[in-house]
């Protein structure tokens, strides 16, 4: 079986037969068009449940009068639409915002409503998860997404052939969307994938990377994306643009791209008119802007939030938005070898300081969890908690860019989870991570979630079966940070595999494990993972880390090791947080010892909290991260049988090799920091060859 449909099988379940009668008999769509998310709505419910439990049940697309009398009738659609029938139903409907929905069931009649079509489809989906789980008993909820930005990113490029193939970051084969510096003719593929992004609540997605191709904004991709778009729409799932910000020069021909001259604003609103034109509901654009060798609006000594704003006005009028990348810093500058104090983990503060009340209300600034690139751990961005007025998003990798690149079971959500729960303790108040991004904390309407998630052609999606649950997570975290890591696991198993409790048990064992048998094997103490990093951010290479502009560096010699960014002594980074976040990071007694060589510069034979040398944590950490890896082939062996011959081969493969992997990692690490520390294993492993 392929990967496909992911998470949606709809396969039959045990004893489908015993559930008819709590199944509807008839689904009714209110006021739905060919195409609209609300006719999708009706469409997955008839598809589903004639999967699930093998009952077919046609779909009608009537008005509520007609319908809702009768006993056993799904009814899906708008509030506003379902009123209109019924007038006197509005007091017995809770407060729902956009995007949310209200369900309920009773003995086979069900009443799904969305805030607006999307929530209504979101609803559906809802009901139908519930049902792929087997259970059909009777409930009401009401669902509201805790923030209304829920994109993902697609860092496709244009043309075949760049120096990482056509999804940058991506490990899932080539782009679904483009070919050969066009958009693909067949979008089969665009239109599955926006199906699965909606039945986990995301709303938008932008198609193109972030190091943009100017190609992108001719006419003829225009209309290529204006396909794409059409193909999301049925989904409730709308397209954003990834932009380059010197197209008006490169691709215009203009003497400048200066945000402030006259002839690019008017370029760039030409290009925004003529795309909106095409795609009158467009979700806005992505832009990485004076970053990694990319132009910005400091060529011309403008600042961020001058470039931000050229984008916000040319949006405005179409009521589209900007999401802004705070993932600035310049690799040309940083020198290491002669400045204690350079630190990259500080551009991002430093870039956006003074800029908090700069940008139009149409803005919102993107930030990845980390000030760095998305380590195995890092601790969460101080930005959060600086930008008080600019709505911000936080931006996580699904794709494993640094993380195993879906060779290795890596279950993200624990890791989500922390940064997610953090509290930056602003102004002494309770400040989670969750509540800046969701607009509560700082009393903003616009905020949320943004995931690069690189799917690509394999009909694995992400080149393993098993990463699929990244996605899944991902997408319910971004509608309910509070939603638990084991309980979005155990339906993602259940919808994907089977309800089969030792599937769910061995499945949950190794994802739970997951996270922290890579942390330990790879980069442990907050050293970030220690991985190649001038060569695809993959396989063991502690020493790449220095001695190069890029600025991950670990600053390890003969005896110490980790970068100082204290106050007193270092680059200032710990500074960045507020008061008592900074008070903890400043001193080695109170940061946490998974982050001490994150913020300290240190002796091997420094004493953490555990009671061991940082030295002996490296070689027992890497011991023990790689045995627990190197469980996951037998406890995926006992499943033989239980999961189809197809799948299990392809995540068998996956896991031997990960195990092997995982050796290779410990004993690179090992032997280096033996190598260049001399001292010598308690255990005596290290070095004894
Ligand atoms: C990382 C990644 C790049 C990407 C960049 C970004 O550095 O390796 O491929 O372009 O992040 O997020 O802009």
């Amino acid at each position: 079986e392929d990967g496909l449909n992911g998470w949606l099988r709809y396969a039959r379940i045990q004893g489908a037969n015993g559930y008819h009668n709590k199944l509807p008999s008839a689904i009714v769509t209110l006021n739905a068009t060919e195409g609209s998310p609300v006719y999708t709505a009706g469409q997955e419910l008839s598809q589903g449940i004639s999967g699930i439990f093998g009952k077919e049940v046609e779909v009608d697309s009537g008005d509520a009068r007609k319908s809702s009398p009768r006993d056993s009738t799904a009814t899906v659609g708008t509030v506003s639409a379902y009123l209109n029938g019924n007038p006197d139903a509005a007091a017995g409907l809770p407060e729902l915002v956009d995007d949310g929905f209200y369900l309920t069931v009773s003995r086979g009649k069900v009443l799904i409503l969305g805030q607006n079509e999307r929530g209504a489809l979101y609803g559906a989906f809802h009901y139908l998860s519930l049902l792929a789980q087997g259970n059909a008993s009777d409930f009401t909820l009401t669902s509201n997404p805790d923030a209304p930005i829920r994109w993902v990113n697609q860092w496709d490029n244009m043309q075949d052939g760049g120096t990482h193939g056509s999804v940058e970051r991506g490990y899932g084969g080539d782009s679904i969307f483009f070919w050969d510096g066009k958009v693909r003719d067949d979008l089969t593929r665009a239109a599955q994938y926006a199906r699965l992004l909606a039945s986990i609540g995301l709303n938008a997605v932008v198609v193109n990377n972030v190091n943009a191709d100017v190609k992108t904004l001719t006419p003829e991709n225009m209309d290529g994306l204006a396909r794409i778009a059409d193909v999301f729409r049925p989904y409730g799932v709308q397209l954003g643009v990834s932009l380059n910000f010197a197209a008006p020069q490169t691709l215009g021909g203009l003497a400048s791209f200066d945000p402030l001259d006259e002839t690019v604003v008017n370029w760039w609103q030409g290009i925004t008119d003529a795309l909106y034109e095409r795609i009158p509901d467009m979700a806005g654009y992505l832009v990485k802007a004076n970053s990694e060798g990319q132009p910005g609006p400091m060529t011309y000594n403008r600042t961020l939030a001058d470039g931000a704003n050229m984008f916000a006005h040319t949006l405005k009028p179409h009521g589209g938005i900007i999401l802004f990348r705070a993932f600035v810093y310049d690799h040309r500058t940083l020198n290491q070898t002669l400045n204690w104090k350079a630190d990259r983990a500080n551009a991002a503060g430093d870039y956006f300081d003074g800029l908090d009340d700069k940008f139009e209300d149409n803005v919102v600034i993107q930030i990845k969890y980390g000030p760095i690139d998305f380590q195995v751990r890092e601790p969460v961005s101080p930005l959060f908690s600086h930008l008080v007025k600019t709505p911000t998003a936080m931006e996580l990798q699904i794709s494993q860019e640094y993380l195993g690149q879906q060779a290795h079971l890596v279950y993200l959500a624990p890791m989500w989870k922390e940064i997610l729960d953090f509290d930056f303790r602003v102004d002494g108040k309770a400040s989670r991570t969750s509540d800046i991004l969701n607009g509560k904390r700082f009393n903003r309407k616009l905020g949320g979630y943004a995931g690069v998630v690189n799917v690509g052609t394999n009909t694995t999606w992400l080149g393993s079966h098993l990463a699929m649950s990244n996605l899944y997570a991902y997408g319910r975290l971004a509608w309910d940070p509070s939603s638990s890591s084991e309980g979005m696991l155990t339906e993602w198993i259940k919808m994907t595999f089977s309800d089969d409790k030792k599937v769910i048990d061995v499945i949950t064992k190794m994802s739970m494990a997951s996270w922290p048998a890579y942390e330990n094997y790879t980069g442990n103490l907050g050293i970030q993972t220690l991985t190649d990093i001038l060569l695809g951010h993959y396989g063991p290479n502690p020493a790449s880390q220095d001695g190069n502009p890029w600025g991950q560096w670990t600053r390890a010699d003969a005896d110490t090791i980790g970068m100082d960014r204290t106050v007193w002594n270092g680059t200032g980074f710990a500074g960045q947080y507020p008061p008592e976040i900074a008070a903890m990071y400043e001193t080695i007694e109170t940061t946490p010892d998974n982050l001490l060589l994150w913020f300290h510069h240190v002796p091997y034979t420094q004493v953490l909290k555990s009671g061991k040398t940082v030295i002996q944590h490296f070689y027992d950490a890497h011991y023990d991260g790689s045995a627990v890896a190197q469980t996951f082939p037998q406890l995926w062996e006992t499943l033989r049988g239980r999961v189809d011959d197809e799948r299990f081969d392809h995540v068998l493969y996956r896991l031997v090799y990960q195990a092997g992997h995982s050796l290779v990692w410990r004993d690179s690490i090992n032997e280096f920091y033996f190598n260049k520390s001399g001292i010598a294993d308690a255990k005596g492993r290290v070095g004894n060859h």
